[in-house]
This record gives C-alpha cells, sequence and structure tokens, in this order.
C-alpha cells in the first residue's frame, strides 16, 4: 500500500527530510494547546500527521511529532516550517501555471509574515488561535498544488488539508476552502480540541484560514467607524465631527486588537489601551499606532487626559491587566467617554484573557502548569471585569463588547444578571454588542463592510493609485455620511501609514460601490496603469458570518441562530467564480457560535474578471442586505427597494410586510382560553 500512495501523487512532499530550520529568537510561540487525549488519541493523531511523510521516515518523525505533541498539544511538523522570514512576495517571485495559483500564495505567505502573524511557527495569523492551516506539511503541500494548478482546476482544502485537485471550468473558484466546520451534536470547543489535537480540524477564524488577512490595518478602518457612530448616537457628536475631547479606553494591542489606538487617534479621541504582553506594545510602538507607552497607570491617564483636555487626540499603551486600569480610573473619578474590550475571550482559558495579578510571562506558565487553576482566576477576573463596567455604566460611560464574546465569556462564568432576560443568553446581554447598537444599521444594513484589496506587485505606487481611483469615485458617489466617512479614511489613508506586510488597503463600501471600485482596478490593471491585484473582504460583513453575539446580533426576527446567510454566500460566491472562497466555524466568537465566509478575486484586467464582478460583487453584499431587510430592519428595506429598481428585470428580492404589533396582541388576545 505505500508504493500504491508513493506511486499514484505525483504531487507531495519531498522525498528527502528538510533540516531541522533555525527558530529564531524574539518571536512570539502560543502556549500550549489543550487537548485532553486519550493514549489511542495520541497513537491516532501521529498516524495522521504520518500520512504527509514517506515511511521511510516514519521512524525519526513519529518520535518528532510525538515530541511536538507533548510540548504543544499540537503536531505542528516544525521541521517542514522553511526556514527564515516568509512574507507576501511580488507575485512574478512565486512559481504557477495560473495567475490565482501564484497570488493565493502571496496571500498564505503574507498571513505567516513575521510582521504580521501573531505566532508565525505556529501558522496563527492572529486572534489567539487563527491558523492559515494546521501544520507546516500541510502549509508545503498546498503550495505544491498552487503551483500546479491551472485555470481549469479546483484545488479543495479541508481544515488545512489540501484533499486534491480535481478538473473544473474556467469560471470557477481556483480553490475551495473550509475551516473547522463540524456535525451539529459535536460542535462544541471540547470535541474540537481534540479533533484539532488529532489534526483533523483547523480553526481558520475569518481572514487567517481564509487567507485575506491584511494586518490590523483591517480592523483600523471597522474600529474608527464604530468609535465615530458611537459617538455621534450616544455622545450626542454632530455629523460632521470628531471624537475630540473625548476618552476612550480598552484593552488589546493584538493581532486585531492593535487596531484600537490607532483608530481612536484617527476618530479624533484620546485613549488609553490597557496589554499585558510587552512585546505587543513594542510592535504598536514602533508602527506608531500607539503614541505612548507606559507601565504606570499614574503616566497612563495623565497622558490621556491632559490630550483630551486639550482637545487632542493621542493613544497610550498601557502595560498591565485591563481591570487594574479600570479601578484606578474608577478611583480617580476620571470620566470615561467610550469604553469596550478587545482581549480574545472567544477563547479565554486557551490564553486569551489574562487574569488579574498575574504577568504575561506567569499567564503562559500557568496555562502549561496548571489549566484547571487558570480558569479559575480567568473567572474570577472576567466577573470583577464585569463589575466595573458597570460601575463606571453608572456613572455614564457607554461600554459595547467589540465582538470579542467578553459578554458572552462573563455569562460563561455564571453570571446570569449580564443576560437581558435574567437567565439565559437567549434575548442577548444587557450590554450591546457594537453590531447591534452601532456597525449593523449604521453600515451592514446599508450594505457598507469592509471590502479590502492587495495589490500582488507589493509595489506602494500600486497603492497609492488604487488609493486615489477609490476617493476620487467616492467622492463623486457622496450619498450620506458613511460615504463621506470612507472618504476621509481612504484619502487620509497613505499618510496614516497602515500598512504593515503587502501593499494592501481596507475601505468600507456598500454592494454598488464594492462593485464599481473592482471594475475600476481591473480596467487600471488592463490598461498597465497597476499590476494584478486581489480584491476580498473580512468575514465580519453583512452578508459574511452569521453569528448571535455578533454579526447578526442586530437581526430581530428569531433567524440570528440559524446560519444560512453565511452559507449561502459562500456558495453564491462560488457559482459566480471568485477565485477562492471560505467557509468556517467559530470566527472572532468561538466555536459553535458562527458560521462565516469569504472570499478572494484575482484582478488581472481580463473581460472574464469584469463578467464575474458583475454577477459575484452584488450578491456577495446583497445576501446580508436582503437577509436584514427581511427582518425588517428599516435601512435594509430602503436599500433593498432602492436595488431592485436599479436591477429591475435582472435581480428581485422579497420584502417583508410589516404587521401591526397592536393587531397581533389583539389578534393572540381573541384566542386566549
Ligand atoms: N470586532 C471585530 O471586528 C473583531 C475583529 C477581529 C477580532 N475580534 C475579536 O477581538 C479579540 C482580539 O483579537 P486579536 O486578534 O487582537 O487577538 P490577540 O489575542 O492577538 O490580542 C488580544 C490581546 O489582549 C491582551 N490581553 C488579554 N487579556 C488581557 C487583560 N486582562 N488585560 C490587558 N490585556 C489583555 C493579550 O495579551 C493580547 O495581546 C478576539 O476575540 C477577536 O475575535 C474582533
Amino acid at each position: 500500500m505505500t508504493d500504491l500512495a508513493n506511486e499514484a501523487m505525483t504531487i507531495k512532499l519531498d522525498y528527502e527530510l528538510p533540516e531541522y530550520p533555525k527558530m529564531e529568537a524574539g518571536y512570539r510561540r502560543a502556549p500550549r494547546r489543550e487537548s485532553h487525549l486519550s493514549e489511542a488519541d495520541k497513537a491516532l493523531a501521529i498516524k495522521n500527521a504520518l500520512r504527509y511523510i514517506h515511511p521511510d521516515h516514519h521512524a525519526k518523525m513519529a518520535k518528532e511529532f510525538a515530541q511536538e505533541l507533548e510540548e504543544h498539544g499540537r503536531i505542528y511538523g516544525y521541521r517542514f516550517r522553511p526556514e527564515g522570514k516568509l512574507y507576501g512576495k511580488p507575485i512574478d517571485e512565486y512559481k504557477g501555471k495560473c495567475i490565482e495559483g501564484r497570488a493565493i500564495q502571496v496571500m498564505i505567505d503574507n498571513n505567516l509574515d513575521f510582521d504580521v502573524a501573531l505566532y508565525p511557527y505556529e501558522l496563527v495569523t492572529y486572534g489567539e488561535t487563527g491558523q492559515v492551516c494546521q501544520n507546516w506539511m500541510q502549509y508545503r503541500l498546498i503550495k505544491k498544488y498552487l503551483e500546479e494548478l491551472t485555470d481549469e482546476q479546483t484545488l479543495v482544502v479541508m481544515s488545512g488539508h489540501p484533499l486534491g485537485l480535481f478538473h473544473s471550468h474556467k469560471l470557477a473558484p481556483r480553490v475551495i476552502i473550509s475551516n473547522g466546520l463540524m456535525v451539529g451534536t459535536f460542535d462544541d470547543q471540547e470535541n474540537f480540541n481534540r479533533a484539532a489535537a488529532l489534526g483533523v480540524a483547523n480553526y481558520g477564524q475569518m481572514t487567517a484560514g481564509g487567507w485575506m488577512y491584511i494586518g490590523p490595518q483591517g480592523i483600523v478602518h471597522g474600529t474608527f467607524n464604530t468609535l465615530l457612530n458611537a459617538g455621534r448616537l450616544k455622545l450626542g457628536i454632530a455629523q460632521d465631527k470628531d471624537l475630540a475631547g473625548k476618552l476612550f479606553v480598552s484593552a488589546g494591542l493584538g493581532g486585531m486588537s492593535g487596531a484600537q489606538g490607532k483608530a481612536a487617534e484617527i476618530a479624533g479621541a484620546a485613549s488609553i489601551i490597557a496589554e499585558v504582553d510587552d512585546s505587543r506594545i513594542d510592535t504598536r510602538y514602533t508602527q506608531g499606532w500607539v503614541s505612548h507607552r507606559t507601565d504606570s497607570l499614574e503616566e497612563a491617564v495623565k497622558i490621556a487626559t491632559e490630550h483630551q483636555k486639550a482637545g487632542k487626540p493621542c493613544a497610550v499603551a498601557y502595560l498591565g491587566n485591563i481591570v487594574d486600569l479600570l479601578e484606578y480610573l474608577y478611583e480617580k473619578n476620571v470620566h470615561v467617554d467610550l469604553m469596550s474590550d478587545q482581549t480574545s475571550c472567544h477563547v479565554p482559558y486557551d490564553g486569551g484573557y489574562c487574569p488579574q495579578g498575574l504577568t504575561f510571562e506567569q499567564r503562559t506558565e500557568m496555562l502549561d502548569k496548571d489549566p484547571e487553576g487558570f480558569r479559575k482566576l480567568v473567572d474570577k477576573t472576567l466577573q470583577h471585569h464585569y463589575e466595573m463596567i458597570c460601575k463606571f455604566h453608572e456613572r455614564g460611560t457607554y461600554f459595547f463588547d467589540y465582538g470579542n464574546s467578553f459578554l458572552k465569556a462573563v455569562y460563561d462564568t455564571g453570571v446570569k444578571s449580564i443576560c437581558k432576560n435574567g437567565e439565559n443568553d437567549l434575548d442577548g446581554f444587557i450590554f450591546p454588542s457594537y453590531v447591534e447598537d452601532i456597525l449593523g444599521p449604521c453600515l451592514f444594513d446599508f450594505g457598507y463592510g469592509p471590502f479590502r484589496w492587495c495589490c500582488l506587485s507589493r509595489n506602494p505606487e500600486d497603492l497609492h493609485k488604487t488609493d486615489m481611483a477609490a476617493a476620487e469615485y467616492i467622492k463623486e458617489h457622496n450619498r450620506r455620511y458613511q460615504d463621506y466617512d470612507n472618504y476621509v479614511w481612504v484619502r487620509d489613508a497613505e499618510k496614516n501609514k497602515l500598512v504593515v506586510g503587502t501593499q494592501c488597503r481596507i475601505l468600507y463600501q456598500d454592494a454598488m460601490g464594492r462593485m464599481n471600485l473592482a471594475l475600476k482596478f481591473n480596467e487600471m490593471v488592463r490598461n498597465g496603469e497597476i499590476g494584478p491585484v486581489i480584491l476580498g473582504r473580512d468575514h465580519h460583513d453583512t452578508g459574511g458570518t452569521d453569528a448571535p453575539f455578533r454579526e447578526t446580533s442586530n437581526i430581530k426576527d428569531g433567524s440570528n441562530i440559524m446560519a444560512e446567510m453565511a452559507t449561502q454566500c459562500y456558495a453564491g460566491n462560488a457559482a459566480r467564480g471568485m477565485s477562492y472562497i471560505a467557509l468556517h466555524n467559530g470566527g472572532g466568537t468561538g466555536i459553535g457560535r458562527a458560521i462565516n465566509g469569504g472570499f478572494g478575486m484575482v484582478l488581472d484586467g481580463s473581460e472574464r474578471v469584469d463578467t464575474i464582478l458583475k454577477m459575484a460583487m452584488p450578491w456577495d453584499t446583497m445576501i446580508g442586505v436582503s437577509r436584514r431587510s427581511w427582518a425588517r430592519n428599516e435601512n435594509a428595506m430602503t436599500t433593498v427597494a432602492e436595488y431592485n429598481k436599479m436591477y429591475e428585470g435582472k435581480d428581485h428580492i422579497t420584502m417583508p410586510y410589516l404587521a401591526d404589533d397592536k393587531l397581533v396582541e389583539d389578534a393572540l388576545k381573541s384566542v386566549e382560553g
């Protein structure tokens, strides 16, 4: 059978084992992962990993894998990591038989760049556990497949494992990805942990396993929009003003959370962001994404309040626990206007949330040596954190959950008072999720979402040209304040030095904006003004994610527990020929709490791509707006009505008739026994 596999495969890992690479010091390493494997399971995990390896090397690799499993709770296959720095090189430097095969390699390598990835050696791009694929054998094999892929084949990737190349056609996706999708009864963290340790499940989060992460810039724009709109809705800020003179306090300067200080600064606010890991502060400070850093509470608060009083923006990184910061601010009677949290609370017990009283290093050690004790400390701190937020709330602070499952994590520790109905989480929580209150009604319901693109040449000139083209387009199509915010964003984006890794840009746009910009960029590629571009979006979008505690939290017709929108979005994008598509379990809120998907679309300047863009771009956005409209969301209904008119004879979306509450109440009363 060994010979059968070896002879039957022409695409496989090289026979010779690579030299064990030198691990460079100074890069963050993932903590040991929980797995609880039985002895039989451990054997299975090793056998599973050996499927990638020629049997001549099994004796050697079985020992190496056993050691990794013991030490890290996972088999990463470190030996197979190419030595040195990985990064998204210019597309011409990649081998491949079609442009998509090469473009996707750029995106994968960008996700694993030392400057971009959270734990680059463990293939984690962001969000504590969001991985490109499970191990380095998969990485190597995916690359081999991408080099062989033609424009009439589709590569299937299941939880990081490249299942194979299958023939399709030129308008079909070149790669179809799924991550961590589990059968209902097993769809929970415990089963997922076991499956991941066995090497059969990958936590793709969103753009990590969807190969579309563009560094924390991706979230700066969303956070900027959220903060600005929170100010408008809750602090009475005029539509043409910013957050000058307001104080924002939060936690986390990691992969995504690292955007908070920068976004607050761009929005004009003074801010303090607590972070327990000094290396994260270092990264953000070197990048210029936080303006000040200190481990003194007194100094942090002094700098921030001085800026606040002068109406000047600042982003102060406080090295320490968020709960210590809140206690200090409360004791000193400092008024906080806006408050949030962006620790990795979707995985609080895996290292996502640091308990009060532990340094970052102590947290890592305890996680390894005493996970049960660690859990208890996490619960205690979360509960105290919640109490502090309640106290600030009483003093007029507006707190919102920033999509990191913070409220759910508090609830999971047994705090029922955090639930709207005082009993369970079915009706949501007493504090809003930022999507429920802000991003949903102000942006997603119109279709505005995190459209993005990446210039595959790695040439900053190309990015500059696309920025300018986008700014010009939005200026000409300025319909509402959201358009103006987006115009300001893209106009100033270069000045704000947001690029980390490849030359990418995020820009919130609605369905028409996304399609028209995509067509414009493809035309620019066609005319030779710029090199090839890849488009995509965060899964965290109007139609990309079903997640009742986040993206779909402002859907109130009871369908927020359904996962059909993201699935339809993915299927529809496949049908319309996006270059690659991804569907995941978990997203930013955790296993079993979200189904989410995204896409990548390579612009090569061709008419073929124009055809796909005209079909796929409106679909990808309007699926979300349609569902939001059907849930009776007012702004979504207006948007759908406009769309039905615009696309008359081509597209047609069902709209809801609105029933009168009183009439329904009376009808119910009339049949009461
Ligand atoms: N709202 C969104 O659009 C959005 C997007 C992506 C991610 N998220 C969510 O935000 C969370 C953070 O994402 P990330 O990529 O930044 O993760 P991350 O793990 O890279 O960063 C979180 C940071 O919080 C710090 N931290 C943990 N506990 C702390 C404490 N008690 N006090 C101070 N600092 C503490 C950690 O050291 C870490 O650096 C995740 O749950 C993710 O799902 C939200």
